[in-house]
């Protein structure tokens, strides 16, 4: 039997992927290798529909494929690859767009929050057109599953909504694709505001864990982790936001159940607990960390890794793409 699609993606962040990144969507990238057939993608498009500076960018989309890589996405086993080596998303988006309503895509929330903070002129017709390229993305390789988080639901909404309408304007081309959400999904907070989801855009950098981060530093940032003034290590949400985020990493790094984490730590202080969870942590992305260094000291391998995968792509999106041309007219 053919194993299930799945198409996710990443824009190229920043300098380093993050402990959420990693946690929340990394790992499960990882495990899904095993089941299901996995296309994975460094979404540059996407990442310009912001103003970009280009040299900035063409680095940090080496850096996250090459941690991708290093963290165990196996390109035998994924489809793994940079969007703008496939010509097919952007091509697919544009007829998709002449499909699209103006007054739906006017209607993605996403975009009035994002467009409200780039001002009037600020935000582009790019930015506006975000989820016709995502749509693409996913419809072009007959994807069955995109694990999407609450903020890319709308967008999927859409998605299937322009899967249909093509197909029943123009005949059956698309398979509509479901919403999948991971057994175990991990969400991190930041270690300062851990109300706040960990995330690359936040004000102050002390919170945020790095996967390339030097081990000193992280160890520092969850030594000075925000918690509570009581002493006991107990998961509590909503009274004890700080430490149940320690013990929620602490569960997702070493695989053991909360219970058996606050039992081990009974009686003891938050300084034991932030400690041993910075070296388990530090443990953990130190191989990932080593392996992404050294994929970046030898570009041409990397390049050779990422041309194999867009070559593999390419392959099945041209299929897809040539047959929405013929369906069209063209
Ligand atoms: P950021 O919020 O830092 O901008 P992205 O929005 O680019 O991160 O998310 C990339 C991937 O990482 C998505 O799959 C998202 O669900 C996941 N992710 C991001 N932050 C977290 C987090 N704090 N906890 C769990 N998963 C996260
Ligand atoms: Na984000």
């Amino acid at each position: 039997t053919e194993r299930p699609i799945v198409f996710s993606g990443m824009q190229p962040s920043s300098d380093s992927l993050h402990l959420g990144n990693y946690l929340g969507a990394l790992v499960n990238w990882v495990a899904l290798q095993d089941e299901v057939d996995p296309i994975y993608c460094v979404v540059d498009l996407h990442a310009i529909t912001v103003a970009q500076d280009p040299a900035a960018l063409r680095e940090s989309t080496r850096r996250t494929a090459a941690q991708y890589l290093a963290a165990g996405i196996d390109p035998e086993r994924s489809t793994l690859f940079v969007q703008s080596h496939v010509p097919a998303h952007a091509e697919l988006a544009w007829v998709l767009s002449t499909i699209t309503g103006f007054g739906e895509a006017s209607r993605m929330t996403q975009f009035k929050d994002k467009s409200a903070k780039q001002g009037a002129d600020g935000a582009t017709v790019g930015l506006f057109t975000y989820p016709v390229l995502m749509a693409a993305d996913i419809l072009l390789y007959d994807t069955s599953l995109v694990p999407v988080g609450d903020d890319q639901r709308q967008h999927l909404e859409l998605t299937r909504d322009l899967a249909g309408r093509f197909n029943s304007r123009f005949g059956e081309t698309f398979r509509i694709p479901e919403a999948y959400i991971p057994e175990t999904s991990a969400r991190i907070y930041d270690l300062q505001d851990p109300t706040s989801k960990m995330s690359k855009s936040a004000a102050s950098d002390a919170g945020l864990v790095r996967v390339l981060d030097e081990p000193n530093a992280t160890a520092k940032k969850f030594k000075s982790a925000v918690t509570d003034a009581e002493r006991e290590i107990r998961y509590d949400r909503t009274a004890k936001p700080g430490v149940s985020n320690l013990l929620d990493i602490y569960a997702a790094v070493t695989g053991r159940g909360i219970p058996e984490i606050e039992a081990e730590y009974a009686g003891r202080g938050y300084g034991d607990l932030k400690k041993e969870l910075a070296e388990v942590v530090v443990d953990r992305l130190a191989p990932i960390r080593a392996r992404t260094f050294e994929l970046l000291a030898d570009p041409a391998e990397l390049d050779r890794i990422l041309a194999l995968g867009a070559d593999k792509a390419a392959e099945r999106a041209e299929v897809k793409l040539a047959e929405v041309y013929e369906r069209v007219g063209f």
